[in-house]
């Protein structure tokens, strides 16, 4: 089974359609998402709308939650807020109704799909230190865990009972014990690579592989100014900004 692997798409509607391009000539069976598939950016239907088209699976990220009020919107930054605000007004209820069924966590076969960290799924947490990702391996059930939510893509592995941390575009999970894969950001990269983030997986031969796709920046960032989202949302395409 050859699975695409996306999340943090933010309303990036040209990003979506390009990385969805790459994982068809990837040959991908099937379309995993870990969240945040709306906030930032001026696309939030269409980005909803093609996943319901591809049936993906999708688990909740923070802004998803936000915009149907299932997590607080005063955990967010004045410009994140602004676009859940306009976000909810241009959702019918089909939309809100998909947001709000997504679930914290799934499980299918050996992998695990979470937005932020195992840890209290629920509260968003962050993965950047250490025992952040101890925790989350120590949660693990399943040998692989992909998730999101710092927009910058790396793999922490466990092998042997020894942890670390790889950046490479393809990464061998054969004889590995566990590996949490960060897919990086479709919509909003942050890691000084503007171009478009997603990740196939080889269920059979256990390599993960990071593409970077670019896409029409100038068009999305257009979209935000025509929405009348605030200017650092755009901005945030086209300089690396955190
Ligand atoms: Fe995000």
């Amino acid at each position: 089974m050859i699975y695409g692997v996306i999340g943090d798409i933010h309303s990036n509607y040209d990003a979506l359609t390009a990385v969805i391009d790459e994982l068809q000539q990837e040959n991908v069976d099937k379309i995993l998402c870990v969240g945040d598939i709306v906030g930032y950016a001026a696309e939030p239907v269409a980005c909803i709308e093609l996943l319901i088209e591809l049936n993906c699976i999708s688990v909740a990220g923070n802004h998803d939650y936000a915009v149907v009020d299932k997590f607080p919107v005063g955990y967010f930054h004045a410009d994140a807020r602004a676009a859940v605000f306009w976000t909810r007004e241009q959702l019918s209820h089909i939309h809100r109704n998909y947001l709000q069924k997504l679930p914290l966590v799934v499980e299918l076969d050996e992998i695990t799909l979470v937005h932020g960290s195992l840890n209290h799924p629920e509260c968003f947490y962050y993965i950047v230190t250490e025992p952040d990702a101890q925790l989350s391996l120590d949660l693990l059930e399943t040998p692989i865990c992909f998730y999101g939510h710092t927009h910058v893509p790396l793999a922490i592995l466990l092998d042997n009972g020894i942890r670390y941390v790889e950046r490479g575009s393809i990464i061998d999970l054969n004889a590995k014990e566990k590996a949490l894969i960060n897919v990086g950001s479709v919509g909003q990269p942050r890691d000084w690579d503007l171009r478009a983030c997603c990740v196939v997986y080889d269920s059979e031969k256990k390599i993960v592989k990071t593409k970077r796709v670019k896409y029409n920046i100038k068009h999305a960032v257009e979209k935000i100014y025509e929405a009348g989202l605030p200017g650092i949302n755009a901005l945030r395409l086209t300089e690396s900004i955190s």
